[in-house]
């Protein structure tokens, strides 16, 4: 069966002219990677009411961080014969094998929120940010903020291997490389969660005289800020005024931070990602229309100039 019978077979069209409207019996396999931050609950809450907004059944996998988990939930979805796959892609590379027995299947893979290091034809689109430009706005927002000050800044890095770590810490190194007077003194992975987050921070103060000479804490997502705010406070310093903190995501609990006085800047990172993958796939199935291959969600910049209680209030219950 090629890939477009299996599409319009699970889906019946409604509607004359709209491409989001694929609908009722089709099922759709999901890949997550598990629940390491707010961002990504968020993600998983709205993949999944977008689904059903739809009429899509989804089938939903959680790989708790494991790659071997996901490829096994591939080739489960590949088995039961689901009519397209989502994935949340944990790392960027070992796909290659899972990816090409869903193209011989004729299943239509569509990446989320991370990239991959494999052919591009394996994958029908990517939804994701441009993770390189999120590094880049946290640098330049830096570079602006302290001028010409001697600034020393540790890392806190996303899960080794995966696009975001890899990305968002070329764009914030190449944001401050024309600015002597700021450099990344300690970098560390936190894999995205709070509790490494803070962690890693508590050994990072440790090393750097309990903090008294750092001045900016640059974390790879919200999550590992909000760890690293703790431990911040736990050496008797004010987060965001002793050390500044600039992150990636915009999760509620980071405009709280925010409000507070002890978060400086976040990246919003959109948890949608689902929406518009569900809309180019109805949008193939329907009549062949090829998607962009990579479709780039936006990447806004916030401070406390934003009304962080607002931003605070807008999402807390959106399901981070
Ligand atoms: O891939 C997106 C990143 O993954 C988010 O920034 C982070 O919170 C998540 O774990």
């Amino acid at each position: 069966m090629n890939i477009l019978r299996r599409l319009a077979l699970g889906a019946s069209m409604i509607a004359l002219g709209c491409s989001s409207a694929i609908a009722a019996d089709m099922t759709i396999g999901f890949s997550q990677i598990g629940s390491e931050s707010g961002w990504r609950a968020a993600e998983t809450s709205v993949t999944k009411s977008e689904a059903e907004k739809r009429g899509i059944t989804l089938k939903f996998a959680d790989a708790q961080q494991k790659q071997e988990n996901q490829i096994k939930a591939i080739r489960g979805f590949i088995a039961q014969g689901v009519n397209a796959i989502l994935v949340a892609p944990v790392v960027a590379t070992g796909w290659e094998d899972v990816l090409t027995e869903a193209k011989e299947a004729e299943i239509p893979v569509i990446l989320l929120d991370r990239g991959i290091d494999a052919p591009q034809d394996l994958y029908l689109t990517s939804v994701a940010s441009d993770q390189v430009k999120e590094g880049h706005v946290a640098g330049e927002w830096l570079a602006k903020t302290v001028g010409d000050k001697p600034c020393k800044v540790v890392e806190l890095q996303g899960t080794v291997g995966s696009t975001p770590a890899i990305n968002r810490k070329k764009g914030f190194e190449d944001a401050i490389a024309s600015h002597g007077n700021i450099s990344i003194v300690r970098s560390q992975t936190g894999d995205f969660t709070r509790a490494k987050g803070k962690e890693v921070m508590e050994g990072f103060l440790k090393a750097e005289n309990g903090g008294k000479d750092m001045c900016a804490m640059y974390a790879h997502n919200d999550d590992m800020a909000v760890g690293g705010i703790q431990a911040i406070k736990d050496a008797g310093l004010k987060p965001g005024k002793d050390i500044l903190v600039v992150s990636i995501d915009g999760v509620p609990d980071i405009f709280a931070a925010m409000a507070a006085g002890e978060a400086n800047a976040t990246v919003e990172l959109t948890p949608n990602m689902a929406g518009p993958a569900l809309d180019a796939l109805a949008a193939y199935a329907k009549d062949k229309t090829q998607p962009e291959k990579f479709i780039i969600t936006e990447s806004k910049l916030y401070t406390p100039a934003d009304d962080p209680q607002g931003e605070y209030d807008r999402r807390k219950g959106l399901g981070y």
